[in-house]
């Protein structure tokens, strides 16, 4: 069963921010911070698409989200932004300038590499891999800690392998079109920029 912090956009957001507290917008505004005004984005796993409608939309870039999780997609459509319902494994990813997957690769292992091979054969200049280098679901908090463990089901089994700073940047190294790293806030996910 799909698990409950995917049932709807409103809810995934609220425990987001209980999950990120303080450094939720951070998390957004780094992101951003790398894409250009009136660059074309495309966002695989982009869950409730808000870095869009927060952060790229005002840079008027061509935006298109894909996710597997139909709430989420019918809802952001009501809303008037450009997502599609889509199979990161099995489906095409649209060439695009830049491509951008957020906290979601960990979900694929261990596909991750023909993860982000897929995704490099369709980015034209920058590919950017935002992933948890912070486990969270081991967090003190036990609020935190349930929400953290139970973020990580979107509808089939429980995802349980997480990468750390260490094993993320292993993983980045293999790859020639690897340029650099960014730190956000907070400290609890990585920015790899890949350039082709
Ligand atoms: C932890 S959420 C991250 C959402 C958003 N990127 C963010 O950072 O807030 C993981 C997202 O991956 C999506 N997802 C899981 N498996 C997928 C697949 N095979 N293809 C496309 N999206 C998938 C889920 O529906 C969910 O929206």
């Amino acid at each position: 069963m799909t698990s409950p912090v995917y049932w709807h956009p409103a809810i995934y957001h609220r425990l987001m921010k209980i999950l990120y507290g303080n450094y939720f917008e951070a998390r957004y505004k780094s992101i951003a911070d790398l894409i250009p005004d009136y660059a074309t984005v495309t966002e695989v796993c982009a869950g409730d698409a808000y870095l869009f409608k927060n952060y790229l939309k005002i840079k008027n870039v061509k935006y298109t989200g894909l996710d597997i999780n139909s709430s989420f997609v019918k809802h952001g459509q009501k809303n008037n932004i450009q997502i599609f319902e889509f199979d990161l494994l099995k489906d095409e990813v649209p060439v695009s300038d830049y491509i951008i997957i957020q906290a979601s690769l960990y979900q694929f292992i261990p596909e991750h590499e023909f993860i982000v091979r897929k995704l490099l054969a369709s980015t034209k200049k920058t590919l950017l891999i935002v992933e948890p280098i912070r486990n969270l679901a081991l967090s003190s908090n036990r609020v935190v800690a349930f929400i953290a463990k139970y973020s990580a089901n979107p509808g089939e089994n429980h995802k349980i392998h997480r990468f750390n700073r260490e094993t993320l940047m292993a993983f980045f190294r293999q790859f020639e079109e690897f340029e650099s790293t960014k730190e956000i806030e907070g400290g609890r996910e990585l920015i790899g920029i890949f350039r082709k």
